[in-house]
């Protein structure tokens, strides 16, 4: 559909930017704070690209203010944020750090002043090291109470000034990375033990919402999910069938279990076939039903393309394949192991008709508009961007940054959301990655995606100084103009 002219975004419309604790905050053992899984993890060699860590991070923790300022001095109606579990409980469920709820208090209360919304999202990946020591992290059900205990603080802290929040930031991704291609913590490879972890995330994930709907009845909360519409790689009907398959695999087993309280009914029996379902149990079922998202945040980057899985081999033998060669450093796998090789159900392969960033990642604004309007069709709650953006390597040249290559993908991205808008998806708002320069979880300093450029790389913090890039002033005028130009 063309339209010759698009519908006006709505005069309320979240215009925002996003970040997470680890990947800007520092300070990692300061003021009371616990170790995370990410704080051990990226300290053990060889785990992450040239070692970069977290602990100085951009320093956000004592740049606080100064970033704040920078918000609003862009015109920010919303700023998503994360809170370090572990800065406010240090051993992830004992007693809490009035230190590191300090901080967020004052975060919050300087956003407010100055008239940004907060969207607080409670885990954003790096849960406290002591819960994967006492119990085994997220494979552990013990864990729930645990993270259902963090909630009630944070809700009875900041109930009456934040109205936003995210329970989880991209579950399918942590799950994947960190029990399938082990190149998050915990580092595990191995796909059942992916999927009984994810159902515990899904239970922890429906407490939070359940327990949140009894404290902050005027708050709306809901999953960020990273999201990607499939495309078969030609019309064969046998690669229409893989893009059925890969869209359950990728996206419906956790969008249904998020929004309809269940698991997609065909993987469930294919699963269960394979030896490979989690551990179901009827109170469980019960729990998934009585936690209904006030909005679903969706973080799009790229979808997949995928073909007929030609994988002959049993499952039990194709699960025993060797990732040893998997590259840590990327946030996929290589091309040949980019299938679903466990469950070959689809072969995952690259679209002849996208073009890549630095980092081999598609870009499609297309299929932005194409997955906002599936995912709106199919479970009709309002949908908030909560992450999209271009991660690209940006150099300072006489104190400026022309990163007019970010300002032509956000672009793209804006005129594709406009057009489901006017389509008739209900769109909450947008928070674009990231509104600073900030680690890449596998790819270090020099993967940039922010407004404001950092003056950091891989070997050091520098001065830490904070430049707005050509984007920032290109973002000020979309907000001042509620997208009209768009
Ligand atoms: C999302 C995460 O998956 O992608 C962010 O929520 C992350 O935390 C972003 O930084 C970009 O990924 P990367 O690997 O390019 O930093």
């Amino acid at each position: 559909m063309y339209y010759d002219k698009l519908d006006d975004f709505p005069p309320d419309f979240l215009w925002g930017a996003a970040s997470a604790a680890y990947q800007i905050e520092g300070a990692y053992d300061e003021d009371g704070k616990g170790p995370s899984i990410w704080d051990v993890y990226a300290h053990q060699p060889g785990n992450t690209f040239n070692g970069t860590t977290g602990d100085v991070a951009i320093d956000h923790y004592h740049h606080m203010k100064e970033d704040v300022a920078l918000m609003a001095k862009m015109g920010l109606k919303a700023y998503r944020f994360s809170v370090a579990w572990a800065r406010v409980i240090p051993d992830g469920d004992g007693a809490v750090n009035e230190a590191g709820l300090d901080f967020y208090r004052r975060l919050i209360r300087e956003l407010k002043q100055n008239g940004i919304e907060p969207v607080l999202t409670l885990y954003h990946w790096d849960l406290p090291q002591a819960l994967q020591d006492k119990y085994g992290g997220w494979e552990s059900r013990e864990v729930i109470p645990a993270f259902a205990k963090y909630c009630r603080t944070l809700f009875h802290a900041f109930k009456d000034d934040v109205k936003y929040w995210v329970t989880f930031n991209e579950q399918n991704v942590f799950t994947g990375l960190g029990y399938r291609w082990g190149n998050h913590p915990p580092k595990v490879q191995d796909v059942r033990r992916m999927f009984a972890a994810n159902h515990i995330v899904n239970l922890a994930n429906a407490t939070a919402i359940k327990l949140f709907h009894e404290l902050v009845p005027n708050g709306l909360i809901g999953p960020s999910f990273g999201y990607g519409p499939v495309y078969p790689l030609t019309g064969a009907p046998t690669d229409v069938l893989a893009a059925v398959n890969a869209d359950d695999f990728n996206n419906n087993w956790w969008l249904d279990v998020y929004c309809r309280g269940e698991y997609p009914y065909f993987m469930a029996k294919t699963l269960t076939r394979m030896g490979l379902m989690p551990d179901v149990t009827d109170a469980d079922r019960a729990l998934l039903k009585q936690a209904h998202p006030d909005f679903l945040g969706i973080n799009y980057y790229h979808g997949g393309t995928v073909q007929q899985n030609r994988l002959e081999k049993p499952v039990a033998e194709a699960a025993k394949k060797d990732f040893s060669a998997t590259d840590p450093y990327l946030m996929q796998p290589k091309a040949d192991q980019a299938q679903s090789p466990e469950v070959p159900m689809f072969n995952a392969v690259a679209n002849p008709y996208l073009k890549k960033t630095d980092w081999g990642w598609e870009i499609d604004p297309v299929g932005f508009r194409v997955g906002l309007r599936q995912v709106y069709e199919k479970y009709r709650l309002p949908l908030f961007v909560t992450e999209n953006g271009l991660g690209a390597v940006d150099e300072l040249a006489d104190g400026e940054v022309d990163d007019q290559y970010r300002i032509d993908y956000l672009a793209a991205h804006l005129r594709t959301m406009k057009e489901a808008i006017t389509d008739g998806v209900e769109l909450i708002g947008y928070c674009a990655w990231s509104f600073t320069d900030l680690l890449s979880w596998l790819n270090g300093y020099r993967k940039r995606y922010g407004f404001v450029y950092v003056d950091r790389d891989d070997d050091g913090p520098k001065q830490l100084k904070r430049i707005p890039k050509k984007s920032f002033y290109w973002y000020q005028q979309i907000i001042a103009q509620n997208g009209a130009q768009i």
